[in-house]
């Protein structure tokens, strides 16, 4: 009896030194292994209040006392920002595969948008097929190319649509100021509608473009909106700002109205007497039936109906916000925008529109584009990433299921990179290789890597063509009453993609000769 008492006095003594032991070793190893450096944050929140108003100019101050790389905790979510073109390319080239899932966000669990996402979808077979199936059926150069006759005829009613409000405008002796984002807004909605769907969304034809049009505009603001949920998990259930409930609304009305789209398709397909020459991308989707590698089988329908709407709402605000902020600058520098005027006189000359085929024999429309993207990218922290697994980075150690933050924004202002940063400046691009495309790091709006945004090629056809075809078609002039370059409003207006606050208004004057077709 007695041995048996002390063997399990001794048995326990063991087991408690072990537990002691085996508890220090953790902690130990947790302070031991070096994190990155970044403000010490209040009980609960966190680092939350840190971030302001405008998260991208916040950060970026922090990168000036904590470097390039940056730990926060928002509430309960560990948070790394990378604010160096060295670190991104870190990041993005050498450690991409542990930093290629995205962060799950209350609102995308509405009608289960995240599972068939490609954008805030998790890294899986299924997103290695939807991206694949993106990147090789439609953002392909030939593809891309093939639809040229989309973008013109898009980019032609806009410059119509301009020209008839503001001859209206005129007529009623008013001063014929537009609001430029609203026409850009629409033209790349449209083009992106005709790309999917083969259809005009935006015109009086279509009953339910308008009603999408606003269900989408609707969603798209509570996606961009901070989420107080996100950061402190125990107050999803009350959902305290509304934003799931709001987005499971105006989500609904934009999936029903793209799933009767998808059913008419169908339709059509039933009847068999579909006789298309070109294919658009919901035709793309509807026909796959696995790859034989990642994904077995057709797609499902529900997402199908998720992939259509989320090409809506990642690529017409961008490409908009993108086109008023050059214009923008290009007002502020009236030299510049002279330099692009020449430019397209000498090479598209006065009596024709311009082409897509004439954009490469305009080295200084493209670098205007390369500035006003390096100076405002519409998406300025890139879409936040999430890490798969423990990493070593740059000598720190970053947990999985970290959220991480690209800050393309001071990435593009860096001083160590980009002489007089602050300044619009297109020449510094003339004779450089520096591209947007996702290589060279310190000049990346559209990201990098696996994640690239997928519509790059896309975006940048719209982005030049509209741009030149505004700046051929028209004169433009700010309103002399309200604002001047030297006083033009440049503040941000934050949400999905950044905009500007006060909407560019502009009087466009007809050039002589120029017609739209
Ligand atoms: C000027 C216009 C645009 C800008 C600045 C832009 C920017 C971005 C950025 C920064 C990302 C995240 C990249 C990363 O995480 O590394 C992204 C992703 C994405 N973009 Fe764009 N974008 C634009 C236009 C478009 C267009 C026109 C489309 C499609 C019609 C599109 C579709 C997407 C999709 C689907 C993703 C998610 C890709 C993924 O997670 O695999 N974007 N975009």
């Amino acid at each position: 009896m007695e041995s048996i008492c002390s063997f399990l006095v001794c048995s326990g003594l063991f087991l408690a030194i072990a537990m002691i032991l085996c508890l220090k070793g953790k902690n130990l190893g947790r302070r031991t292994k070096k994190l990155p450096p970044g403000p010490a944050g209040w009980p609960i929140i966190g680092n939350i209040f840190d971030l302001g108003t405008e998260p991208h100019r916040a950060l970026q101050e922090l990168k000036l006392k904590y470097g390039p790389v940056l730990r926060l905790r928002l509430g309960s979510m560990d948070t790394v920002v990378i604010q160096s073109a060295k670190a991104a390319a870190q990041l993005l080239k050498n450690h991409d595969a542990s930093f290629c899932d995205r962060k799950p966000l209350d609102v995308f669990t509405c009608h289960n948008y995240r599972d068939g996402s490609l954008a805030v979808g998790r890294f899986s077979p299924y997103w290695r097929t939807v991206r694949r199936l993106c990147s090789v059926e439609m953002m392909t150069v030939k593809r891309i190319n093939d639809t040229a006759s989309i973008r013109r005829k898009c980019i032609d009613q806009m410059i119509r649509n301009i020209e008839d409000d503001t001859a209206a405008a005129n007529a009623r002796g008013e001063s014929g100021v537009v609001n430029l984002p609203h026409y850009l807004f629409l033209m790349a909605f449209n083009v992106i509608g005709n790309l999917m769907l083969s259809r005009d969304l935006l015109d009086s034809q279509c009953k339910e473009g308008y009603e999408f049009f606003q269900a989408t505009g609707m969603a798209a603001m509570w996606a961009g909106t901070p989420n107080v949920a996100d950061f402190l998990p125990f107050l999803k259930w009350f959902d305290p700002q509304g934003l799931r409930r709001n987005m499971s609304r105006d989500m609904a009305r934009a999936l029903k109205i793209v799933e009767g789209f998808v059913k008419e398709r169908l339709e059509v397909y039933k009847l068999g007497n579909e006789e298309k020459n070109n294919k658009d991308f919901l035709d793309t989707l509807l026909e796959f039936e696995g790859d034989g590698k990642d994904w077995h089988e057709k797609i499902p329908y529900e997402r199908i109906i998720i992939i259509i709407l989320e090409m809506f709402f990642a690529g017409s605000e961008t490409t908009s916000a993108a086109t008023e902020w050059a214009m923008a600058e290009l007002l502020r520098k009236p030299e510049a925008m002279r330099k692009v005027k020449e430019e397209l006189n000498e090479v598209v000359g006065e009596n024709r529109n311009v082409e897509e085929s004439d954009i490469e024999k305009l080295p200084y429309l493209q670098a205007v584009v390369k500035e006003a993207l390096r100076l405002h990218p519409s998406v300025p922290l890139l879409v936040p990433r999430n890490t798969m697994q423990d990493t070593n980075f740059m000598g720190y150690h970053i947990a999985k299921d970290t959220q991480v933050f690209v800050n393309a924004w001071a990435i593009g202002r860096d001083p160590d990179y980009w002489e007089d940063p602050l300044t619009f400046k297109p020449e510094r691009f003339l004779g450089s290789n520096i591209d947007y495309k996702g290589q060279n790091f310190e000049l990346i709006p559209f990201g990098s890597g696996r994640r690239i945004c997928v519509g790059m090629l896309l975006a940048q056809r719209v982005l030049l063509l509209s741009l030149a075809s505004l700046i051929h078609c028209f004169d433009w002039e700010l309103d002399k009453d309200s604002t001047t370059p030297e006083t033009l409003d440049m503040r941000e207006k934050i949400g999905m993609s950044v905009k500007k606050l006060i909407p560019l208004n502009v009087i466009p004057k007809k050039r002589p000769r120029i017609m739209a077709a």
